[in-house]
């Protein structure tokens, strides 16, 4: 039975045993909007939808909550008002096809890194038929851009570099958890991908190097969600954002083949600056500045050169 007037002011439901959904995401909607929270209605409903395990789309399926549930969709409310990652409250984040493992410790997978991924896919077709392709993910985190290749090509050999160990220990998880449900498993290494020494055994046989490592400016102005939950060597690259993208270079350029391909990811003030640094080496021709969704420019690409 849902009881009429059943807010309290604080907006909160008290004393109900049904409440129907769409007011109560819509007050949630409000409180988070007032946290300043940036999405608020689509994060209510993505929490009310993990609640209930059903997809998002299927919310207007579910017309009433229980008491229960309403309490634990206040909780999950309350604690994205403390501006605590979406992605931290459901423990996924999407690449490509896969759902990944992320919590504390480790980088949440952006969207905007999906066009990165998809990129990397098209350059892959068409590879195959003389070799098995390989691919590097440099800066791995939770894995997300190594298994999700992995997880669309099958039939390609994935190696990824991470240098910090709690985000290895998400990377490790999510690759054992794909490799479980079949997917061709992924080497993950540990290490930094500015030694000159890494994946030695792979020089001049990669046929993408992908990358999205850490590349804000220090002292940059960044949210809650991001400034106190991403750790701090994920978001980072030094004064002018290029401290790991500078000398992570020759190492892409040592592991790729003639005419292998790199994407690189960067702060959307570095896109220029990524690409002269590409060029500098002589190693590199095609480079390519690529925008996000939002129209900022977000990755290089570049070809190996013979
Ligand atoms: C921005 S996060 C990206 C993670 C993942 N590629 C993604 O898109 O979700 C950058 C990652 O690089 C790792 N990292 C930072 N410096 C590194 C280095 N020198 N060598 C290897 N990994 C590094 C961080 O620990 C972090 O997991």
């Amino acid at each position: 039975m849902f009881v009429a007037d059943a807010t309290a002011d604080s907006g909160r439901v008290e004393n109900v045993s049904r409440v129907p959904l769409r007011p109560l995401i819509s007050r949630a909607a409000e409180r988070l909007e007032a946290a300043g929270v940036h999405s608020p209605r689509t994060d209510a409903e993505f929490l009310a939808a993990h609640l209930l395990g059903i997809e998002r789309s299927r919310l207007a399926l579910v017309p009433m909550l229980t008491a229960e549930q309403v309490a634990e969709f206040e909780k999950l409310i309350d604690r994205r008002a403390e501006r605590i990652p979406l992605q931290h409250l459901t423990g996924i984040a999407a690449m490509g096809e896969l759902d990944l493992a992320v919590g504390p410790g480790v980088f949440v997978p952006r969207p905007e890194t999906e066009l990165l991924f998809a990129w990397a896919l098209g350059r892959l077709e068409g590879i195959g038929h003389e070799h098995t392709p390989v691919v590097v993910d440099l800066c791995t985190g939770s894995g997300a851009l190594a298994l999700a290749i992995a997880h669309a090509r099958p039939d390609i050999e994935v190696h990824a570099v991470e240098i910090d160990p709690a985000a290895r220990e998400w990377a490790q998880r999510n690759a054992d958890r794909q490799a479980a449900a079949g997917d061709t498993p992924i080497a993950l290494h540990a290490g930094d991908v500015t030694d000159p020494r890494i994946l030695s055994g792979l020089n001049g046989r990669v046929d993408v190097v992908v990358s999205n490592p850490p590349y804000i400016p220090e002292g940059a102005g960044l949210d809650p969600e991001v400034a106190d939950h991403d750790p701090h060597l994920a978001l980072f690259g030094g004064p002018d954002g290029l401290s790991v993208i500078r000398p992570m270079i020759p190492t892409i350029a040592r592991l790729l083949r003639p005419g292998g391909v790199t994407a690189v990811e960067h702060d959307d003030t570095n896109g220029s600056q990524v690409a002269a640094l590409l060029a500098a080496t002589g190693h590199f021709d095609g480079i390519t500045e690529h925008s996000d969704l939002a129209g900022k420019p977000r990755f290089v690409t570049a070809r190996r050169t013979a």
